[in-house]
């Protein structure tokens, strides 16, 4: 083993709007009911942005619990990287308005765009700054507001997204090459174009001129799903030489309950080192990984240098893991 440049994690961070709309309030507006979604998804409740809220804001405020955790202020950084489907324009990039909101006058900010795997896509771009030596610090946010694309008519879809974010700070430190360093250890990213139809928003600049709605086949992204996070903790895992044993924390992607118990059962892994938050906030994109590593931190879970294995998937498709040591 050799010395080798890590990102080491040192600050997280989570926002989620005051509103909360609950089950029972969505079956006032749809064709649906409190016991269909909690059976079928795990989902209690979700937060809504208010009027004017948008996805910087979220972002922001995710962001200085980050940067407080770190005891760094917005001109330590030297990147940010924003992980959002939901811009708050078409452009600038998010990340910009997030720069110039915390005060950050230095550096570099640009957008990420991997749906619901746009945090581990955002974990991997910094990590790999950091590694060349082109960054010492980095913020990673995963934030959305999917309440702006959803079909409230549809109550396939309109049940299942809220709105949130994450972030974390990670800064440069060395490590000696092995597992027992602290901060991302491995990374893995896929992407299957082909299944664009699975997942997507029928509208965009280029083709519509409009900002368009989420349309999902919720059956097959499920199918697909299961099998693609399976095969990337896996190959994270072999990867690395160990086994789910080894972990102490899987942080899913909370898109279902159940997609978290499939995976969990197809790896053997006991549930109870499932991180799920997913009851309180719903589908929160780019920001339900951030959300539930904010929260298994705050209430003292994760613990310094444990062994935590983070997963996603999403629209594209795409879908991607981190193994790290917090
Ligand atoms: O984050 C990106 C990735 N996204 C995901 O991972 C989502 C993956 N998919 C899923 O989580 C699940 O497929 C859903 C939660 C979307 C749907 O659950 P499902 O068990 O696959 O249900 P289904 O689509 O097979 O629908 C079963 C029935 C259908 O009725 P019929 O055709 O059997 O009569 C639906 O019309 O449930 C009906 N249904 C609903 N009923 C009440 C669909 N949505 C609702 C609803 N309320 N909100």
């Amino acid at each position: 083993m050799s010395p080798v440049r890590r990102s080491r994690f040192v600050g997280c961070g989570a926002y989620l709007p005051a509103r909360v709309v609950t089950n029972a309030e969505l079956a006032e507006r749809v064709d649906t009911s409190n016991e269909w979604i909690v059976e079928r998804t795990g989902i209690l409740e979700r937060h809504i942005a208010a009027d004017g809220e948008k996805t910087s804001d979220l972002a922001i405020a995710a962001a200085r619990p980050a940067l407080a955790a770190a005891g760094l202020g917005a001109n330590d950084l030297d990147l940010i990287i924003v992980a959002t489907a939901t811009p708050d324009e078409t452009f600038p990039a998010t990340a910009t308005v997030v720069q110039a909101g915390l005060g950050m006058t230095r550096g570099a900010a640009f957008d990420v765009q991997a749906v619901c795997s746009g945090f581990i896509y955002g974990l991997t771009v910094a990590d790999n700054f950091i590694r060349a030596g082109s960054a010492e610090t980095v913020l990673v946010i995963g934030a959305e507001t999917f309440s702006r694309i959803l079909d409230w008519q549809d109550r396939t879809t309109c049940v299942l997204f809220g709105d949130g974010a994450g972030a974390v700070v990670l800064k440069a430190s060395e490590g000696q090459g092995g597992l027992d360093d602290r901060g991302i250890l491995r990374t893995c990213l896929h992407s299957d174009g082909r299944q664009h139809d699975a997942l997507y928003v029928d509208g965009g600049p280029s083709s519509t001129q409009t900002t368009g709605h989420l349309r999902m086949n919720g059956r097959e992204v499920f199918r697909h799903a299961v099998v693609n996070l399976g095969d990337v903790i896996k190959e994270a895992l072999e990867g690395a030489g160990i086994t789910a044993a080894d972990v102490d924390w899987i942080v899913p992607h909370q898109a279902n309950q159940r997609i978290l118990e499939g995976t969990a059962r197809r790896l053997g892994i006991a549930p109870g080192k499932v991180i799920s938050t997913i009851a309180r906030h719903a589908n929160t994109s780019a920001a339900s990984v951030p959300l539930a590593l904010a929260e298994a931190v705050g209430d003292g879970r994760i613990k310094p240098g444990q062994l935590l294995l983070m997963e996603a998937m999403g629209g594209g498709f795409t879908w991607g893991s981190c193994l790290a040591r917090w």
